[in-house]
Parts: C-alpha cells; sequence; structure tokens
C-alpha cells in the first residue's frame, strides 16, 4: 500500500488542509504479464520504476527482425539479430498497487507517469481515466470528482508492446516514476509554469514567469505571490499580485540583480515559488527551479552560451542503463553524467526519444546541456511497421505539447530536435511535416532553437528541409558541411550525430587498420579505433571540422555509453551480438580506450596520458604490434624496455579538403575514398601520438608526454603482467544513501602480485554481496564458456557470447535467496538502511568488469586467488 506523504511543498500551515501533497508511488505494486489470450500470470511483488523484460533470458527469436534497413541503403530483407536486444519486451503486461487517501473533500488528484512502456491504459478504482500511447513521454491525467474516495484506492496500469515498434531495446512496463498529486481545487496543474530570462547580463535579468491557474470560479480574485529563491536561498525578488480568473494565463516580472548564470561550470539554479492564496487563506505553492543563462546562435560565429562562444562536445546515449534495464534509476544516470563531464562532455542529445525526468533534473544540478528529442519516425515511410510512425498523425502535436511543457524550465535544455533521419527528408510531404513539428515548437518555446538531425544531406539541401530548421544538424556528413554552410541560409551547422566508430573494450585487433564495416571471427570491433560503419568515420575528423570552423557548433557523439540492441556491424545473422559496440564507455559503464581520445581533445582542465594497448601478448613476440598514446600534451617520447622509439608530435597540417568528396554524391563516396583515406591520416595525426612500427616484447612500455618546448611533464608505464594474483574490487563512491535506489559502481581487477592488471585473465569470478539485509545487484561481464579469438575478452564487457541460459540459472538462484532492507556500514558504526535489491542480470564476470551494487567501503577488499 502506497500511502500519500503529506509533505507540503509548499511553507503552508500545517492547519491549512489543502496543501499541495505529492507522492511517488513506488512501492506496494503487482505485476502480471498478460499472454495473447488474456490470461494472466501469478502476481509478483515489484517495485516501481520496474523493467519487466531486463530479467528474462536473451533469445534470437525475441523481436526478431527481417527488414531492409533503407537507411543504411539496404534493399534486401534480411535477419536483424539482437536489434531490441534479443529480450521479451513484447506483450501485454499489468500493474496494480493501492493508495491511500485520507480525506477528499476540496481536493483535486492528479496522476503524473514519467513514462510507461507502453500505451498504458490507466483505471482508478475500476473507472477507466486515461492512457496514453507513446511510452517514453511523460503525461498526466486529471482524475474526475469521485473517482478517488477516502480510505484505499486501486490503481490499475495494463500495457502492451508490439513487436517490431523499435530499433533498439525500449524496455518494458512502468519503468519510469508514477506520481500522485493532491491539490486544492484552485491550483496550479502539472507543467503549469513557463519562466523565461529575456534579459541576461552578468549585472541584471530579468525573469518572466507565465503561470495557469486552474480550478478557481469565473471572476474570482486569487492573490499570486512569487518568490525568487536565489541558489544560496535568499529571496532576491517577488511579485504580488492579483489574478481575476477568466481562463488567461498570469504573467509577472522579476528582475534579478547580479545573477548567478547557469552554465556546465557553473550550474546555479534558482526557484520561483507561487504561492496562491483565495480570501486571504493559502490553497496551493508551486515551485518552479529555472536556471539564468542566455542562449544566442550567431550566423557564421558560432554557439555563445552567456556571451562566451561554446562548443557542444556531446554525446547521443539512448535511455538504457545497460544491464540495469531502461528501469530509470538515479544513482545510475548521475554516475554516466560524470564520467561524461571528466571526460570533458558538455552536452547530452536524448536520441532518440523524450528523457527521463531524473536526467533532464541532473543535468540541471550538475551542469549538462541537453538537446531533447522526441522520435526517431514521423508519419512517411516509417522505420518500424509498429514504430512511432503509426500513431504520428494522432499523437504527434499531444507529445510534443508534454514534452516542451515539461521541459521548457529546465536550464540545462539548450536546444529541441523534433527527429531523426525520417524518410521524410525526401520529398515534399515531409517538409510538411516538417513546419508541423516547427510550428509546434515555436509557438510552445520560441526561446530555444529546432534541429533534425539529417543524414540524406543531397536530399535536404535540395528540397528546403535543411533550410526550413533553425540549426540544421547533419549525422555523419563532415565531409559535406563546408557545402552545407554555404547554402544554407543559417550559416550554422551542427553535427547532431557523429562518429559512430565501433570498439569493444581491450580488445585489440591486428594489424591496426582504419576501416569501415570490419567484422572479426570473435564478433568484436578493434579498441585501436580505427574501425566503423560505411555511413560514420574515426572520431579525428569530427575534431577536426570542430577546430577549424566557429560556425560549426559541436558535435553530439553516437554514443557516449553502449546501448542493448543495434549490435552493428554484428547486426545481420550475428547471434549472440545484441548490444551496440558504438560506445564510448562500454555497456558496464568501463570507458573504453575512446574516452581517453575524447577527453584528451575535451577536457581542457586536467591533463590526460593514455597508452594502448595493453601489452601482454604472448605468442606476437617479434611481431609488429603498434602503440598509440591518447593525450593533451603536443608531444611524447616511447620507450619499449627502455629503448627510445622516438618522439612523436601532433601534426596540424590545415584545414581537412573535401572539395572533391563534396562534389561526389554521398552513396558514391567510394570513387573519392583515396581523398577520405589521407583526410583520415592526417587527423588521425593531427590528434594521436602513433608508434605503428613498434615490435613487440615483453616488458614495459613508458611514455613520456613533453610540453611544446620539449620538457618531460609526465609519465605511464603499462607492463607486462604475470600470473593472476589478487582480485581487486573498487568502488565509485565511499559512501551511499540507503534509499533503496542508490548505487555504488564496483570494479572487479585481477591484478598479479605486483599489483599490474592481468589483461588476458579469463577466470570467472562469483560475486556475492554481504548481506546483512536485502540488496538487487547486476554484474556485467563476460563468460568466457566459448573459445574466441580475441585475446582481451576479459575486458570485453559487450556480452555478445555470453552462454545466458547458465548466468540466469545462478541469477535466479540467488535472487532467491535476497531479502529485506537494511546494510550495516561498519565505517560508522550505523544501521544504514538501504534496500538493496537483486538486478541480476548475470552473475559471470571474468578479469575487469562492473557491478553495480550497494555495499559499504568496508566490503571492498583485495581477494587472494588461491589457484
Ligand atoms: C544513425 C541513427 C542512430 C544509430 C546510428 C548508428 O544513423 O540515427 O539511431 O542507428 O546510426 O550508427
Amino acid at each position: 500500500m502506497a500511502t500519500i506523504c503529506m509533505l507540503s511543498a509548499g511553507a503552508l500551515n500545517p492547519a491549512d488542509m489543502q496543501a499541495r501533497t505529492e507522492s511517488t508511488l513506488t512501492h506496494g505494486w503487482q505485476f502480471a504479464k498478460v499472454d495473447s489470450l488474456g490470461n494472466r500470470d501469478a502476481w509478483q511483488d515489484v517495485r516501481v520504476p520496474h523493467d519487466w523484460a531486463i530479467h528474462e533470458p536473451f533469445d534470437r527469436a525475441h523481436d526478431l527482425q527481417v527488414v531492409a534497413v533503407e537507411q543504411n541503403g539496404e534493399t534486401e530483407k534480411t535477419e536483424k539479430t539482437g536489434r531490441t536486444g534479443g529480450l521479451p519486451y513484447m506483450g501485454r503486461g499489468i500493474y496494480t498497487t493501492t493508495f491511500e487517501v485520507p480525506d477528499t473533500v476540496g481536493q483535486h488528484f492528479t496522476l503524473v507517469f514519467d513514462g510507461a512502456m507502453s500505451n498504458p491504459k490507466v483505471s482508478v478504482n475500476g473507472q477507466h481515466v486515461g492512457g496514453w500511447a507513446y511510452g517514453y513521454n511523460s503525461f498526466h491525467l486529471s482524475l474526475p470528482t469521485g473517482v478517488v474516495h477516502p480510505g484505499s484506492n486501486t490503481l490499475t496500469v495494463e500495457l502492451e508492446n508490439k513487436p517490431q515498434s523499435s530499433r533498439w531495446y525500449p524496455g518494458a512496463g512502468l519503468y519510469r516514476n508514477v506520481h500522485l498529486i493532491a491539490t486544492s481545487k484552485v491550483h496550479v496543474p502539472v507543467w503549469g509554469t513557463y519562466v523565461t530570462t529575456p534579459y541576461v547580463s552578468a549585472d541584471e535579468a530579468s525573469v518572466k514567469l507565465i503561470t495557469r491557474i486552474e480550478g478557481a470560479a469565473k471572476g474570482a480574485a486569487v492573490d499570486v505571490n512569487t518568490e525568487i529563491i536565489a541558489p544560496d536561498g535568499s529571496v532576491v525578488a517577488t511579485n504580488n499580485s492579483i489574478y481575476h480568473s477568466h481562463g488567461q494565463p498570469f504573467t509577472q516580472d522579476f528582475l534579478v540583480e547580479k545573477p548567478k548564470r547557469w552554465s556546465p561550470d557553473t550550474p546555479w539554479l534558482y526557484v520561483a515559488r507561487t504561492t496562491l492564496s483565495v480570501d486571504g487563506k493559502a490553497v496551493d505553492t508551486y515551485s518552479t527551479r529555472f536556471g539564468i543563462r542566455s542562449l544566442e546562435y550567431i550566423p557564421e560565429k558560432g554557439f555563445f552560451l552567456n556571451g562566451e562562444y561554446t562548443k557542444f562536445k556531446g554525446v547521443c546515449n539512448h535511455h538504457d542503463l545497460g544491464p540495469l534495464g531502461a528501469a530509470v534509476n538515479r544513482a545510475a544516470l548521475r554516475h554516466q553524467i560524470e564520467m561524461l563531464k571528466d571526460m570533458g562532455a558538455n552536452a547530452i542529445r536524448t536520441s532518440h526519444n523524450m528523457p527521463a525526468p531524473e536526467l533532464v533534473e541532473l543535468c540541471d544540478e550538475l551542469g549538462m546541456m541537453l538537446m531533447v528529442e522526441p522520435f526517431d519516425d514521423w508519419g512517411f515511410r516509417p522505420k518500424s511497421v509498429n514504430g512511432y510512425g503509426s500513431i504520428f498523425g494522432e499523437w504527434a502535436e499531444r507529445d510534443m505539447m508534454n514534452m516542451i511543457h515539461h521541459y521548457r524550465n529546465n536550464a540545462s535544455v539548450v536546444m529541441w530536435s523534433i527527429g531523426n533521419e525520417v524518410p521524410s527528408q525526401w520529398g515534399p510531404d515531409g517538409v510538411q511535416e516538417l513546419q508541423m513539428l516547427l510550428d509546434i515548437a515555436h509557438r510552445e518555446d520560441p526561446t530555444r532553437p529546432v534541429t533534425c538531425g539529417m543524414d540524406q544531406i543531397g536530399a535536404v539541401l535540395d528540397n528546403g528541409f535543411a533550410a526550413a530548421l533553425d540549426i540544421p544538424g547533419f549525422n555523419y556528413k563532415p565531409q559535406y558541411y563546408l557545402k552545407a554552410y554555404k547554402m544554407l541560409p543559417q550559416r550554422l551547422v551542427l553535427g547532431s550525430e557523429t562518429a559512430s566508430t565501433v570498439s569493444s573494450r581491450g580488445c585489440y585487433i591486428f594489424p591496426m587498420q582504419r576501416r569501415a564495416n570490419a567484422v572479426h571471427d570473435n564478433h568484436q570491433s578493434s579498441s585501436y579505433d580505427t574501425e566503423f560503419c560505411y555511413w560514420s568515420n574515426i572520431p579525428d575528423i569530427d575534431f577536426a571540422m570542430d577546430d577549424d570552423y566557429p560556425w560549426i557548433i559541436g558535435q553530439f557523439v553516437w554514443t557516449g555509453f553502449d546501448y542493448l540492441g543495434e549490435p552493428s556491424p554484428y547486426d545481420t545473422d550475428a547471434w549472440p551480438n545484441h548490444s551496440s559496440v558504438f560506445g564510448i564507455i562500454d555497456l558496464a559503464s568501463l570507458p573504453k580506450d575512446r574516452y581517453y581520445l575524447y577527453r584528451s581533445q575535451w577536457n581542457r582542465t586536467s591533463p590526460t596520458l593514455h597508452i594502448l594497448p595493453h601489452w601482454n601478448w604472448k605468442g606476437r613476440e617479434g611481431e609488429i604490434t603498434p602503440v598509440v598514446v591518447y593525450t593533451s600534451y603536443p608531444q611524447a617520447e616511447l620507450f619499449v624496455n627502455g629503448k627510445s622509439m622516438g618522439v612523436r608530435k601532433k601534426v596540424d597540417s590545415g584545414v581537412l579538403d573535401y572539395a572533391e568528396v563534396a562534389k561526389t554524391p554521398y552513396w558514391e563516396r567510394d570513387r573519392v575514398q583515396h581523398i577520405q583515406d589521407r583526410n583520415d591520416s592526417l587527423a588521425m595525426n593531427r590528434y594521436r601520438l602513433i608508434w605503428d612500427d613498434v615490435v613487440y616484447q615483453p616488458g614495459e612500455v613508458k611514455v613520456v608526454a613533453m610540453d611544446d618546448a620539449g620538457k618531460p611533464v609526465e609519465e605511464r608505464t603499462v607492463r607486462t603482467a604475470g600470473k593472476a594474483h589478487h582480485i581487486v574490487l573498487s568502488a565509485n563512491r565511499k559512501e551511499i544513501v540507503a534509499d533503496g535506489n542508490d548505487l555504488v559502481y564496483v570494479t572487479v581487477n585481477v591484478a598479479d602480485k605486483d599489483a599490474n592488471i592481468v589483461p588476458d585473465d579469463n577466470r570467472m569470478v562469483k560475486l556475492s554481496a554481504v548481506q546483512w539485509r536485502s540488496h538487487r545487484y547486476s554484474a556485467c561481464g563476460i563468460y568466457s564458456g566459448q573459445s574466441r579469438t580475441c585475446s582481451f575478452r576479459t575486458r570485453c564487457s559487450s556480452r555478445h557470447n555470453c552462454d545466458r541460459r547458465k548466468i540466469k540459472n545462478a541469477a535466479d538462484a540467488a535472487w532467491n535467496k535476497s531479502h529485506s532492507d537494511v546494510i550495516y556500514n561498519r565505517d560508522r558504526n550505523l544501521a544504514y538502511l538501504a534496500k538493496f535489491r537483486l538486478f541480476f542480470e548475470e552473475f559471470i564476470y571474468v578479469g575487469l568488469a562492473f557491478f553495480a551494487i550497494f555495499a559499504s567501503k568496508n566490503t571492498l577488499k583485495k581477494y587472494i586467488i588461491n589457484n
């Protein structure tokens, strides 16, 4: 039973029974799958957010899609194995819970769903109260008077996911939070305010707050008192005015002196706290968090945040959290943002759907800009038969409105995207769909520009599609940016999706070669970061374009993190691959080598010096084994067993010349491959230090980085590790909040006796947590039951070849053992309430892996391997 906790959102008199109360309905839910005949499975007790598919075994047959992917130029249908992750997200499910309401007199009740996958139909006490279609959008349902009664009330949500409705793993069920809001009759509705900052300078800012007020009788006077609260908690501006209710919104203006302006480095947040009073009695208090910052997109000059030139150093991310599935988790999202910030990233594109509110709130708080994007499909020739395209006509406007109303007050949101690689790019009908969406965005939020991820560059430059956008965003077309810039009226270009380089963490494939669509027997991609898809490229090209042209406002790399589904280039009849390898960071949230390449360019405050590959190459003695260094320093000298391999310097040989490529239609680029190759190698020498003639011999590789003057400034060494000796567990946090949701990420390393990581140790490690009370955990490594040639599989966490059945059995066994809810923190001798849930997806892990668990510092030790 979920009880509404009567926490007032505002400073109301406790005697005032009309205070706004909000509760998140997490506990007491029951869930069951329903088959196609309507037969229901037994109820399971679950907590919401909940993803009904993530614990199930992977299987090739799940949502096997036999399609020709038009965007990739395919004309013949083939079996796209693992396209949606190989998990049974399809089908029907039903959730039910109860909530307690002490009194209903004079109250108004609203249910808010942050997202429900998908087609939710909602009933309260057996009465249907509404629903939604799109699984990613937030929606709210105002409950008719009389539906909720004092005492216990039953809430039921039925959902249905159709097969072939996605190009990636969507998740299933109530995977985001559900809230119940009780207000008085006169109240501010959900997302009922709109804050803008029409004028911003270092000295002062104007703030405009538009508030909708519902429930007041026509002509009634409502006292509206708004305080602007600064980040330090002080009230810096107030406006107290009378609203005469005629259904119109109410506008209040404020002046804030010396504003603390929001930016990724200074994520200051203000709150507008509005109290409504009727006849002298406070009836509602509504808080709107916002930031004061200016956004300017200036033709030819670029993007300016608070007057400062700013490039988007962004990543695209899907919404799933790897082994945690799609169920939203604030701690996991925080971990992602922290890793991205350390890499120097300043922006995320929520590709290709509305984000969870937790992500947007965290981006506000931690300082990360957001491009918020609603969908991947419009109505014209949809990519998935049962995807968004099938409901676009009926739902697009409502979905856009909810998305914009929900997030238009968030400081982090700096741009809307209205779509991604929609086939509508190809023709005049498409431009109509584009115009419809643009008009909605401009109407609902004129303060942010609108872009769209376009891949059909030839078509969109010629048919008016690209010219209609505020910001033309291109997916994978750096070679054509200059052409687009010259042809388009906006005089700005964005890399809305870039790179799509593919790599498996720690898996180096010889010889080191730049190659499109390289596939290998081991179903992995090389961690030398030289492999990509035939539509994409190495990161270096995008760095060069960003560095050379101010009117390129930056890029969003595909992707920050690996995700479930879309296992390109192993997407066609290549089971068991079922997760992407596009990520800069892998599914286990461990950085791949590429992380340090981006870091070396993007993190301007802390230096980067990273060597690849590892140096355990038994059997490669005497063979060429290239060494590459990703560094923020301009030059370095490499030593192998004390012998210098020479100095390498980053070489900037001027802007890349794509004039000939740009004259060639995109699909015929192969004709000018030699020009692309030349540019690729110029760019690589500009951003990587490469010693491609190193001959492997065991021992030690040392790099000494130097400044411009040749003075040594930092060094790093990688050694050939000896026999495995012990396991080291390290946690990303020392303490966690015991709220049942918080996580700690534990990385497991196999080390030799001298603490060198043993990169090629394939042992299986079973993990279990000291169980004072309940906890949940999820591990992500790779099971080594099948022999493969990748010699560094211990660091490959993409789980391509895992034996899922064995893992599942182990998982189930452990799952059934876990209960209860307290963790004892020995550090402080405190009984720490921590609801630990066992998210057991994989119990097996070899070598270096990740493991999200809830533990105190003292449980992390060095374990000696006895073998
Ligand atoms: C893009 C697409 C993304 C993803 C990516 C892989 O074309 O927009 O969703 O599929 O390719 O490279």
